[in-house]
């Protein structure tokens, strides 16, 4: 569970990532499909991800960046309530493990690419703040598998 001063900055780190909810989403997914070509296997149905430039003009790549963003922002608005948190969290664990099948290190993977994107835009402090974040969404997500 997170202390008051980890829920207030988490929060803080987290604000400024989804101020620009839509790019960023789209940059997270963009930066795993090129870098994790692997991770392109689970969205054979989104057309025009063939390039980066292509992807992140896709409809359907900033749909999916935009959905992935919002489900973190309503978890990080329940960081002090770990009953709602794993409300949320669990069952969209519970699609990715069983309708989706995604391989749980998957999640390390984009939990990663969320720090390094929020350590780029907003410095080191903006990435420690959310690490924990990061490792809880992670640890429950692979948790469900077991
Ligand atoms: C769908 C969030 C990680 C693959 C979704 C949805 C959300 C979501 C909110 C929509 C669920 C619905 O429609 O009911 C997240 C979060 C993640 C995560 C918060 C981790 C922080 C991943 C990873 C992969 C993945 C690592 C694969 C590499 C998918 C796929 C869909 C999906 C294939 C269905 C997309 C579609 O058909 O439109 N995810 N996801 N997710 N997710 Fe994730």
């Amino acid at each position: 569970s997170f202390s008051e001063a980890e829920v207030q900055s988490a929060r803080g780190a987290w604000e400024k990532m989804y101020a620009d909810a839509e790019d960023n989403g789209t940059a997270v997914l963009v930066r795993m499909f090129t870098e994790h070509p692997d991770t392109k296997s689970y969205f054979t149905h989104f057309k025009g991800m063939d390039s980066a430039e292509e992807m992140k003009q896709s409809d359907q790549v900033r749909g999916h960046g935009k959905r992935v963003f919002t489900a973190i922002n309503d978890m990080v608005q329940h960081l002090d309530n770990t009953e709602a948190f794993l409300g949320i969290l669990n069952p969209l664990g519970q699609k990715h493990a069983t309708q989706l099948k995604i391989d749980p290190k998957n999640f390390r993977i984009i939990c990663d690419i969320i720090l390094q994107l929020m350590e780029e835009k907003f410095g080191g402090d903006c990435k420690a703040s959310f690490e924990k974040v990061t490792n809880e969404i992670c640890t429950h997500l692979t948790n469900i598998y077991k």
